[in-house]
């Protein structure tokens, strides 16, 4: 099945260059038979973010959007904040899928206040900024990806 990728990178001290953990989410998708169809990086910033999920939904075309960094508890972690302003519904399951397997690998995901929520019938996942954190995020859903676009797009089991 094909499905379009958006990565979303929120940091006020990486570029798109020095963006590793942006990087290794992509060649993830790729190892997967995925698409990237937009890969961004912007400031810690409730707009910003919100703009680059809705650009990535609305103008790119994205069926996922991964956001990477901006789930702890500095208070310039924004990122869940800019989720929930842009989208609909949460889907809780997918992050507490990615944050029990997260658990198994280190205690500190507690840590993370990531989400995933829909905007109409796109999927949008937060994911921590370490390349580490996003790594085994990605590992902790990556299976499900494909009957959750099955689903959304109506199908049935
Ligand atoms: N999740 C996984 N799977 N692996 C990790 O190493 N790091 C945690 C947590 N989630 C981690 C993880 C840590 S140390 C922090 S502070 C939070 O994610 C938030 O990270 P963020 O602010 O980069 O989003």
């Amino acid at each position: 099945m094909d499905i379009g990728f958006a990565i979303v990178t929120a940091s006020d001290t990486r570029g798109l260059t020095e963006d590793e953990a942006g990087a290794a989410l992509g060649s993830l998708i790729a190892e997967a038979g995925w698409r990237v169809v937009e890969h961004v990086v912007v400031p810690d910033d409730v707009r910003a973010i919100g703009d680059a999920i809705v650009h990535a939904a609305d103008e790119a075309g994205a069926n996922i959007i991964l956001t990477c960094g901006g789930t702890g508890l500095s208070l310039r972690d924004v990122t869940p904040e800019a989720t929930r302003a842009v989208c609909d519904r949460e889907v809780p399951g997918i992050a507490e899928a990615i944050r029990a397997y997260s658990m198994t690998k280190t205690r500190r995901a507690m840590l993370s206040r990531a989400i995933c929520m829909q905007r109409g019938p796109v999927l949008v996942i937060n994911f921590p900024g370490s390349t580490k954190a996003a790594r085994e995020s990605w590992e902790g859903c990556a299976d499900q990806l494909e009957h959750a676009m099955k689903m959304t797009a109506g199908g049935g089991h």
